[in-house]
């Protein structure tokens, strides 16, 4: 249990220290392993069972650590039963309620839909190796989303590989594109967990991110690395624009050295 706070409170000191948590900006969410798992069952559940807005029999249960809607990512170094709470998913998968957290009361995070639909597409895909998701707001992703005409899929996925030389290796499959849809909705929940079957990471227009992992060290990576790519193109932008990028062939290349399965859907 306390491996499992510490790894939760590195990564939410991480994502505010870089600023991509204000207020109570960004979610996080890791289902439980074996070892984690087994820690809860002594505890008796806290809350009645709540109806998931849809039947997920994928994830049946199984629990999950998530943050608290409205809470801080920043205060869960200093405060952590108050700010995540541990739910369980009733074995139909159409129920959850709370075995741990959010002191004195509360609930799991608004963008729940998105985060346990995504897992059950990632627990599948992975054949039960992906544990982590990770929604956040970094302002050099969030900005690309205003600053570039006609964004999609392709075109997105494209300017981040040759934004940085690194992308095609720890993101091949490339990053989705989803035009704006309301925050919480379970339209957003459906069209992020369509994401995720493919792809590793999600931008959802004018608000952030979305990132996968087997744990919050390797999805809070991919993030990191399509932040850092972004920002690197808002400086080429405003440093007069592009004169000379990678090549496809060289990203091929690329992503041929580091044996990495490139999406050539997107080129
Ligand atoms: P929560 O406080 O409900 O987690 O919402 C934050 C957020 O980023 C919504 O998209
Ligand atoms: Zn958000």
């Amino acid at each position: 249990m306390q491996k499992l706070i510490n790894e939760i409170k590195k990564t939410s000191g991480d994502m505010a220290r870089r600023g991509w948590a204000e207020s109570n900006g960004g979610n996080i969410s890791l289902r439980l392993n074996e070892e984690n798992y087994a820690f809860f069952n002594e505890f008796q559940p806290k809350s009645e069972m709540i109806k998931l807005p849809m039947g997920m029999p994928e994830i049946a249960g199984e629990r999950f650590l998530v943050t608290g809607t409205g809470r801080f990512l920043r205060n869960i170094e200093v405060f952590p039963e108050k700010n995540i709470g541990v739910i369980e998913i009733d074995n139909m998968g159409k129920n959850w309620q709370l075995l741990w957290g959010y002191e004195p009361v509360g609930a799991p995070t608004s963008e729940l839909p998105s985060h346990l639909l995504s897992h059950c597409r990632i627990k599948a895909k992975s054949d039960n190796q992906s544990f982590a998701f990770i929604h956040t707001h970094p302002n050099s992703v969030i900005a690309l989303t205003y600053a570039v005409a006609n964004l999609d899929t392709r075109s997105l996925s494209k300017l981040l590989w040759q934004s940085h030389a690194e992308c095609v290796v720890v993101f091949p499959q490339g990053i989705e594109f989803l035009p704006w849809v309301m925050a919480g909705s379970m339209d957003l929940g459906i069209a992020t967990a369509d994401a995720m079957t493919k792809r590793n990471l999600a931008v959802w227009q004018f608000h952030g991110i979305c990132g996968c992992g087997r744990n919050l060290d390797e999805a809070f990576g991919r993030i990191d690395v399509a932040e850092k790519a972004a920002e690197i193109c808002l400086r080429v932008m405003a440093a007069g624009g592009v004169k000379q990028t990678l090549s496809d062939a060289q990203l091929r290349a690329i992503a041929a050295n580091f044996n990495c399965p490139l999406d050539e859907t997107l080129f």
